[in-house]
């Protein structure tokens, strides 16, 4: 372990200081974009407007012989636009391929002052974060990069979500982590051919009761790694997302994995097709109600302390804290869309 002393120490001379406290960004989607196609760049100045953050992959679902296209067209598409509020991220290729080190050294160096956010796959333990932070600082430093670009980090293996928590707490470049279900599930040797949701063969079976049909209720099979990896994340003071939903024909089951997420913990989720982007907004930005009566708990206990009842439900210094939450994650969203701001009446 690096003394505390040291943790916030840029890794190279001329780097920019990690930050003590990220940036506060709202993050609901974060949007998949494959780079090395024109039509898809071509629509960039429009996602901007509709998304939180726009992804460029550079990674799985990219053909191996299109992977240079990939990243040359990253780059052009993030020369091309400005973001404004809308971050930029890019979904590298796995540290031991042979195009990772081209896509950080090129990325880095052609746009690394507009990229906000490296997402790195296949992350196994802390020793994966450490050599992208001290690579990061050299190229920083190289190119004069005037802030730190953050690390986030996929959780797809057995091996990764054994050492979550050491993952989160590698360095202060870490931004958050998502759950990427489809790895995971092979890397586990789950019996499944899906990204992401549930399986009607994962149930619990009722009771037998005589002259009763037994029922099946199927249950959630990554409740269990959304739960480490939000424990891990805000332990540390990350952010944890949900990540993709391959079935693009069921809205209604996305919606629900989406939702679980949120309400365990989640921040966001990835969005891999223009369907799933509302979903992601409705379902990542609190409920009216939710935040009404979150407002009226903070109202009925100024200091945070006590114990009132509304509406017949106990209210007390715990349920403040929870009402915190959502009020302070409703200002933040609608600090940045003014139709949720309306909603709100925030
Ligand atoms: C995402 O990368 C996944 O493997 O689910
Ligand atoms: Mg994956």
């Amino acid at each position: 372990m690096k003394s505390p002393s040291a943790f916030y120490k840029p890794l190279a001379i001329g780097a920019p200081a990690p930050y003590r406290e990220k940036p506060v960004r709202v993050e609901r989607m974060i949007h998949f974009v494959p780079p090395h196609i024109e039509k898809m760049r071509a629509k960039i100045p429009d996602m901007i407007a509709k998304v939180d953050v726009i992804l460029g992959n550079l990674e799985d679902a990219i053909p191996a012989d299109m992977k240079e296209e990939a990243r040359k067209g990253f780059i052009r598409l993030a020369q091309d636009n400005e973001f404004g509020e809308t971050g930029l991220w890019a979904r590298v290729n796995c540290l031991n391929s042979p195009w990772l080190l081209d896509d950080i050294t090129e990325i880095v160096g052609a746009v690394g002052d507009k990229l906000d956010v490296i997402m790195l796959p296949k992350v196994e333990g802390p020793w994966d974060i450490h050599y992208l932070d001290q690579l990061l600082a050299q190229l920083e430093a190289r190119h004069a990069v005037s802030k730190p670009i953050l690390i986030h980090a996929i959780l797809e293996t057995a091996e990764g979500v054994n050492n979550v928590e050491a993952i989160c707490a590698a360095s202060p470049r870490m931004h958050g982590i998502s759950l990427g279900p489809a790895d995971l599930a092979a890397s586990r040797g789950m019996k499944t051919t899906r990204v992401g949701g549930g399986h009607p063969g994962y149930r619990v079976l009722a009771d037998h009761a005589e002259g009763v049909e037994r029922s099946f209720y199927q249950q959630d099979l990554w409740h269990y790694t959304i739960a480490k990896m939000v424990d891990a994340c805000m332990a540390h003071g990350l952010k944890a997302f949900y990540g993709p939903f391959g079935d693009f024909s069921d809205l209604d089951a996305c919606e629900a994995q989406f939702r679980n997420s949120f309400l365990l913990g989640c921040m966001g989720t990835w969005t891999l097709h223009p369907s799933q982007i509302g979903i992601a907004k409705r379902v990542f930005s609190p409920e009216a109600d939710e935040v009404k009566m979150a407002l009226r708990i903070l109202e009925a206990m100024p200091d945070g302390s006590g114990a009132v009842m509304i509406d017949g439900k106990m209210q007390d210094d715990a349920t403040w804290k929870q009402a915190k939450v959502i009020v302070d994650l409703a200002r933040q969203v609608a600090a940045k869309d003014p139709e949720m701001s309306k909603i709100y009446g925030l």
